[in-house]
Parts: structure tokens; C-alpha cells; sequence
């Protein structure tokens, strides 16, 4: 009889039989699935489980802490943290064009992930465990857990770096992987976590991506979440978040004339990101927003929210 709980237990008893007394390196992003993954093998094999977490510069506002709290203080697992921000940030200066963008930072994470799986020789990796869902597996999807899949998969790698992959999620749809991490005792905030695109938010600052633009994009995506959170409407609206279009307008503040950015903010509700609709954000939260963003955030004079469904619109503005 089909249960979370036997579904656990057996996946368990099939992570320990296939492991053994050799260890298995995860890619955590602090997502719903390499979550659920991390969790699920840290409760079969324990310390044979290493977590690598990479930090791309690209990350909202406090994510890599709070993945830090959670995994390695909360759940007490075995979690490198790689800061490799000044990396990425560097191979992607002076780049304009989002799939080139797209295409550097998914490169730059294979070779970080490669370079510093290497360095755990200590302990061998035998195995790398992936999130990947039954949907991945119909449509081979952007995300990094399929690059890395696939790069794991057609060689070119030193002979000592071929993994065998772990799968346990291969058989799950999104909300059978919300419902185990759940019973696995992982948080809401994770369990319920808005999409997040790999690129973060280097596709979130159109155009070229620099420090102060970056700034820009988390502090004001931090502000539009805490409001969002605070109205209650975080379960009703698919994916939130602000961009940062590559232009300034002319604007006023106290009698000095300004000529600053614009941050838009996109709010969309949709079943699986292929179709959505723009939500319907009550005009005085978004009065809230607005307000805080403009008169928190340096540089910026004007907000502007996205009214276009996908299509003719993406979800994402690059
Ligand atoms: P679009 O912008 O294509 O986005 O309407 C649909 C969903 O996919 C996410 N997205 C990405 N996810 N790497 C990812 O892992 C990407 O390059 C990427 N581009 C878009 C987007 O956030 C939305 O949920």
C-alpha cells in the first residue's frame, strides 16, 4: 500500500543498499528538489552525504545564510560552501546578451562544481545525488541539476570524477515532492519556495550585470518578498520578483532633480511556468512596495509593474 511514509522507508533502504560504505556528493541550490534530496540521503547515509552549495554571486538577499542555517546547523549536515562569487561576477563583466550570460554562469558552475568535487578526494565520491523529477526526465529542462547531469554523462571528465547517479525524486511530480519534504521535517519557507532560475538574478539585471545594478535587484526583490509575505499572498502568486531594466528616467526628490533607475516588478500566477498570467497584486500593497523600494533603495525614482501574461511575455525579463 502506497504511502509517504513507505515511499521514505523504502527509499532509504535503497539509498543504504546501493551506497554502501562509500560517500555521495549533492549539489544544494536551496531549492524545493536538491532540498528534498539532501535531507532524504542525509536521513539514510548520514556523514557519507556531502553537500556542495555555491554561492554565484547571483543570489537574493540572505540565501546563502539561511541555506547555511538550515543544512548545516539545522539538519547537521556536512556542507561546503563555495564562495565563488568574484568568479562568476568576473567572466561575466562586460557581457550584454542573456544567453550568453546564461551560458557563462552554467559553465562557470560546472567548472567550480568539477574543481572543488575534486578537492574532497579525501573521500572519494562515488555517487552524485540529483533532484531530478519524472517532469525533468519528459522534458529535459534549464536547470542546473540537468546541466550537470548531462555533463556527468558525456565524459571528458578525469577517470577518477564519473559519478553514478542518484535519483530518488525520478519518480515524483512537483507536489509528491512538496508532500515528502514535509514529512522529511523540512521547513515551509523551503517546501513551498517560489522558482528560482539558476542564473539568478544575473537574468534579473538587464544587460550587463554590475555591483551597483545587482544591489539594486536585491534590495528591492527583498522588499517586494517581505511585503508579498506579509500581505499572506505568497502561496497565491506563482513567482515574484523585481528586474531591472537598463535604463534611468528623470524623477524628483525634495527640489533636486533626478535621473535614476527603474525597477519593475513582476508578479505571476501559473500551473508550471510554461503559461501564466499576471497577478492581481492589491493596488495598496503595491503602494507599499513601491514606496518602501523608492525611498529605501538608492537609485531608483520609478517603479513599474509588468501587466503581460506569458505569451506573448516570459516570466523571467531576459
Ligand atoms: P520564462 O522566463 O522562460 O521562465 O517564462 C519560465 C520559468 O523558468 C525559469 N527560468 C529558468 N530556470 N534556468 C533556470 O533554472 C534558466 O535559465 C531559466 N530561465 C527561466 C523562470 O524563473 C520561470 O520559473
Amino acid at each position: 500500500e502506497w504511502s509517504m511514509e513507505n515511499f521514505i522507508e523504502e527509499e532509504i533502504r535503497k539509498i543504504r543498499e546501493q551506497v554502501g560504505d562509500r560517500h555521495v556528493l549533492c549539489a544544494l541550490s536551496g531549492g524545493v528538489d536538491s532540498s528534498v534530496v539532501a535531507v532524504l540521503l542525509h536521513k539514510a547515509i548520514g556523514d557519507q552525504l556531502t553537500c556542495m552549495f555555491i554561492d554565484h554571486g547571483l543570489l537574493r538577499k540572505g540565501e546563502a545564510e539561511s541555506v547555511m542555517e538550515t543544512f548545516s546547523e539545522g539538519f547537521n549536515m556536512n556542507v561546503v560552501k563555495i564562495d565563488a562569487a568574484d568568479r562568476f561576477l568576473g567572466k561575466l563583466r562586460g557581457v550584454t546578451d542573456p544567453e550568453q550570460k546564461r551560458k557563462i554562469i552554467g559553465n562557470e558552475f560546472i567548472y567550480v562544481f568539477d574543481e572543488e568535487a575534486a578537492k574532497l578526494k579525501d573521500k572519494k565520491m562515488d555517487f552524485l545525488a540529483q533532484g531530478t523529477l519524472y517532469t525533468d526526465i519528459i522534458e529535459s529542462g534549464t536547470d542546473t541539476a540537468q546541466t550537470i547531469k548531462s555533463h556527468h554523462n558525456v565524459g571528458g571528465l578525469p577517470e577518477d570524477m564519473k559519478f553514478e547517479l542518484i535519483e530518488p525524486l525520478n519518480a515524483l511530480f512537483k507536489d509528491e515532492v512538496r508532500a515528502l519534504g514535509s514529512e522529511l521535517g523540512i521547513a515551509d519557507e523551503i517546501v513551498w519556495r517560489q522558482p528560482f532560475p539558476g542564473p539568478g538574478l544575473g537574468i534579473r539585471v538587464l544587460g550587463e550585470i554590475t555591483d551597483e545594478k545587482l544591489t539594486i535587484v536585491r534590495e528591492s526583490d527583498a522588499i517586494l518578498r517581505e511585503e508579498i509575505k506579509k500581505a499572506g499572498l505568497e502561496r497565491e502568486i506563482w513567482q515574484y520578483f523585481t528586474a531591472l531594466p537598463n535604463m534611468r528616467s528623470v524623477g524628483v526628490m525634495g527640489d533636486a532633480r533626478t535621473y535614476d533607475y527603474t525597477v519593475g516588478i513582476r508578479a505571476v500566477t501559473s500551473i508550471d511556468g510554461m503559461t501564466s498570467d499576471w497577478a492581481r497584486i492589491p493596488w495598496d500593497v503595491l503602494e507599499i512596495i513601491s514606496t518602501r523600494i523608492v525611498n529605501e533603495v538608492a537609485h531608483v525614482n520609478r517603479i513599474v509593474y509588468d501587466v503581460t501574461s506569458k505569451p506573448p511575455s516570459t516570466i523571467e525579463w531576459e
